[in-house]
């Protein structure tokens, strides 16, 4: 399989008077061609940061501090801004949880789905409106000539989510990073578009980082799973693999607590505290204030590294070490 994004050792932290966050704090990871990797973790562990991170759109105070992110054979990191401008979109396009904040309110449809066609694809504004048109038919809004028209608040949240997805998947982007794209949906709708996007990543063979609060939609549409835990990827496998044979006490809290652990202030059932705040330093590995199996005098000075436990599965726990 073909490697499309590569992350190495990246770190992204939020500098504050109360301390430093390390939101992101040395993630490996990789996605392959045409595969959607489902990223998972307690609110606040960095799945946002992680994935702005790789558009280069942290927000101030967040600041790439070290890694790398080589989009096929280019480090993302190096480029200039301008060159950036023309991946984003371009090559790699992001839905968000809520599309209201990535739609102009004073613009209509047809003017924000055809602008980025007409910029970075170089063609005319005629068959960018064909185009669009079209997308918009194929993500299912009806009456989609005439709706172009119209501006986001005319639309339902869930067409407005449809309409990103159009948006975001008519420039055939080579990687789509969906960030909790049904989060503010009904849950009714929520089905309808994750539907949608598991058809049109079929159809497309789209690389998809897919981010969620829920496993069971991670399980449905991840063809691999990464466990994120305060900046940390703590367990990476293949879905199955994953869901079959969960091995970091993390994972298997997350897995314990489904389907009633998120929702998002609700805490994990078995795993009592909570994660480091701003300015918390832990020594050791970051889990162990609330880890049931953690070793004294090992868990709290030493920092695990990944230990593998197949081919594809790795885990961050020194319970693996000698497996
Ligand atoms: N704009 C910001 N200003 C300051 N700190 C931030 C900001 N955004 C993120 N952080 C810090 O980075 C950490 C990770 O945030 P992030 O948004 O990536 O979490 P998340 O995993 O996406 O959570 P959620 O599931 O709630 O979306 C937060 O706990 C916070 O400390
Ligand atoms: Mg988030």
């Amino acid at each position: 399989m073909t490697q499309i994004l590569e992350i190495k050792n990246l770190k992204t932290y939020f500098s504050s008077d109360d301390g430093v966050m390390p939101s992101v704090d040395g993630v490996d990871l990789s996605l392959n061609e045409g595969e959607v990797v489902g990223l998972a973790g307690e609110s606040g562990c960095g799945k946002t940061v992680l994935s702005l991170s790789i558009v280069r759109l942290v927000p101030h105070p967040g600041e790439i501090i070290s890694g790398e992110i080589y989009f096929k054979d280019c480090n993302l990191l190096e480029l200039k801004e301008k060159e950036m401008q023309k991946i984003r979109g371009n090559d790699i396009a992001m839905i968000f949880q809520d599309p209201l904040t990535s739609l102009n309110p004073v613009f209509t449809i047809e003017e924000q789905m055809t602008r980025p066609l007409i910029v970075h694809k170089k063609i005319s504004r005629n068959s960018a409106s064909e185009i669009a048109v079209d997308m918009l038919k194929k993500v299912g809004v009806t009456g989609a000539e005439k709706r172009i028209h119209e501006y986001p608040h005319q639309f339902s949240g869930g067409q407005r989510q449809r309409i990103m997805i159009a948006t975001a998947l008519s420039l055939n982007p080579g990687i789509l990073i969906a960030d909790e794209p049904t989060t503010a949906l009904d849950v009714s709708i929520q089905a309808q578009i994750l539907k949608l996007l598991s058809d049109l990543q079929h159809e497309y063979n789209t690389s998809t980082i897919f981010i969620s609060h829920d496993l069971g939609v991670i399980a449905n549409i991840a063809h691999k799973v990464v466990i994120m835990y305060s900046g940390w990827i703590v367990e990476e496998a293949d879905t199955g693999e994953l869901f079959g044979n969960p091995c970091h006490p993390y994972t298997k809290a997350l897995l314990d607590a489904v389907p009633t652990i998120y929702g998002e202030n609700k805490k994990l059932r078995n795993l009592p505290g909570n994660p480091p705040s701003v300015g918390e330093k832990i020594t050791g590995c970051k889990l162990h204030p609330r880890c049931p199996q953690k070793v004294k005098g090992l868990c709290d000075k030493s920092i695990p590294e990944y230990y593998k436990v197949g081919s594809r599965h790795r885990v961050r726990c020194f319970l693996f070490q000698d497996k």
